[in-house]
């Protein structure tokens, strides 16, 4: 129990490492918090026009997620493993070092999801793709994503993982409230582009 506990607890610290924040300021490529939506996700890094900061921010903040449930399954069990992939995940939303003003999650979110089961991890980053693909908006393709992993559990008989997934995407639509309102409003800019300043 006790090792559970600290397990969640490390898993949330390692979530809380806002690598987006980490590599700009690293680059010195500007305070990413007034750039573009303002969050600290690869998205957002990548309106600093730096690809690379971006690919990095992306798998760093995927990692997150992955590592922890990979150490937890190792040292504990399966339920473990689900428990600290969702203490990665909060970790990220409401990181420690930044006032617990973190991010949207996606990349966590799907880093968690290939450590817990590849093919649905695989399947997720897949629909984010081609959607991206298609509406060259990542708010958009991170929603229909989020929306779609839930089926894909069933497909590969997965349920077992039902409860977390249903957890991690109410998440993840909460934290595009701002997206949606301007998905809605025809304003979201695309992949790439600057576009409005989150009010
Ligand atoms: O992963 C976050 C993405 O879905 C939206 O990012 O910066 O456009 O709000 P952003």
């Amino acid at each position: 129990q006790s090792l559970l506990i600290l397990t969640a607890v490390l898993a949330y610290l390692l979530g809380s490492i806002p690598f987006g924040i980490v590599i700009t300021r690293a680059l010195g490529l500007g305070d990413l918090r007034r750039i573009g939506s303002g969050n600290i996700g690869a998205t957002n890094v990548l309106r600093t026009g730096n690809k690379g900061a971006a690919l990095a921010t992306l798998v760093l903040d995927a990692a997150k997620g992955g590592i922890a449930v990979l150490v937890a399954r190792a040292l504990l069990a399966e339920d473990a493993a689900q428990v600290a992939g969702l203490a990665a995940f909060l970790g990220h939303l409401f990181p420690v070092w930044l006032g617990f003003k973190g991010g949207k999650g996606v990349a966590t979110f799907l880093g968690t999801l290939i450590a817990l089961a590849w093919p649905v991890g695989l399947a997720a980053c897949a629909t984010w793709a081609v959607v991206a693909a298609i509406t060259r908006t990542s708010s958009v393709a991170a929603l229909m994503s989020a929306a779609s992993v839930s089926g894909w559990l069933f497909f590969f008989g997965e349920g077992r993982m039902l409860f977390l997934v249903v957890i991690l995407t109410i998440l993840v639509y909460i934290r595009h409230a701002a997206n949606l309102r301007r998905i809605k409003a025809g304003t979201e800019p695309k992949i790439g582009r600057k576009g409005t300043t989150e009010a």
